[in-house]
């Protein structure tokens, strides 16, 4: 598959056209941003690294009967991917307070929730990513009824099925963000599921696993992602 032109550039990605119309590529890039790019920086490798982990959680979670856009990998940065019609929604989960939770009530990181918690984001940079409910999202006719309710309950099946992957690699997967497409009539994981996205915490140390140690100056970044590398590929 060669690249062809340039569709989209993110923050962490770029989408290349192919010569099939319902697939693109994929890129995965060094550059890291935090608090709405006001931070901004590189992770050395940490393209190759999320890409390597994408791959493989997109792997595990089809066989757990989650449809992704994931094709296949085509090289250290590229992977194949279907192409999607981004629902501009953010599905967090929460299995341990962290982060966004702890600031918006209060709470000391590290409880461990008697639940997860779900929480929909509307997905805009300019506005950083609010919280907003269903009733928000119908009004504004985001997504039916019918696509949220399958949007939750396939953002359940990653919540368990990464739970139990990390869990037996020693790590507790603390929070995580999705995000959702439309292709072909179906409903599809799309995105990336990296140390970008999720927060990983070392099991017994509480060690911070993921992009927590670039937002937060914790130093060894590369390590942490590396670490993730290691742990998934196992
Ligand atoms: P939060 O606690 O800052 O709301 O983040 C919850 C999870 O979502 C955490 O695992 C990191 C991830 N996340 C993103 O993937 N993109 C974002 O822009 C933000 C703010 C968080």
């Amino acid at each position: 598959m060669q690249r062809g032109e340039k569709l989209y550039e993110g923050k962490a990605k770029i989408l290349y056209a192919t010569e099939d119309p319902q697939l693109v590529i994929q890129f995965f890039k060094d550059d890291a941003t935090a608090f709405n790019a006001q931070k901004r920086g590189t992770i050395t490798d940490k393209g190759v690294c999320n890409n390597t982990i994408s791959a493989r959680l997109f792997e595990l979670l089809e066989t757990e009967g989650v449809p992704t856009h994931f094709v296949r990998q085509l090289s250290e940065r590229e992977m194949l991917v279907k192409r999607l019609e981004i629902i501009p929604l953010e599905v967090t989960i929460r299995n341990i307070v962290a982060g966004g939770m702890a600031k918006m009530l209060g709470l000391e990181e590290g409880i461990v929730l008697s639940q997860p918690v779900f929480e929909w984001h509307y997905k805009s940079d300019a506005l950083a990513d609010p919280l907003i409910n269903e009733d928000h999202i119908a009004a504004l006719k985001l997504a039916s009824e019918a696509e949220l309710e399958e949007i939750r309950r396939l953002s359940q099946r990653v919540n368990a099925a990464l739970r139990v992957y990390f869990s037996k690699r020693q790590i507790d997967l603390v929070d995580f963000k999705l995000e959702f497409g439309r292709h072909q009539g179906q409903i599809l994981l799309g995105d990336e599921i990296s140390p970008d996205t999720c927060r990983f915490w070392e099991q017994g140390t509480r060690r911070k696993l993921d992009k927590d140690r670039f937002r937060r100056d914790l130093g060894d970044v590369e390590a942490a992602y590396q670490e993730i590398v290691r742990r998934v590929v196992a």
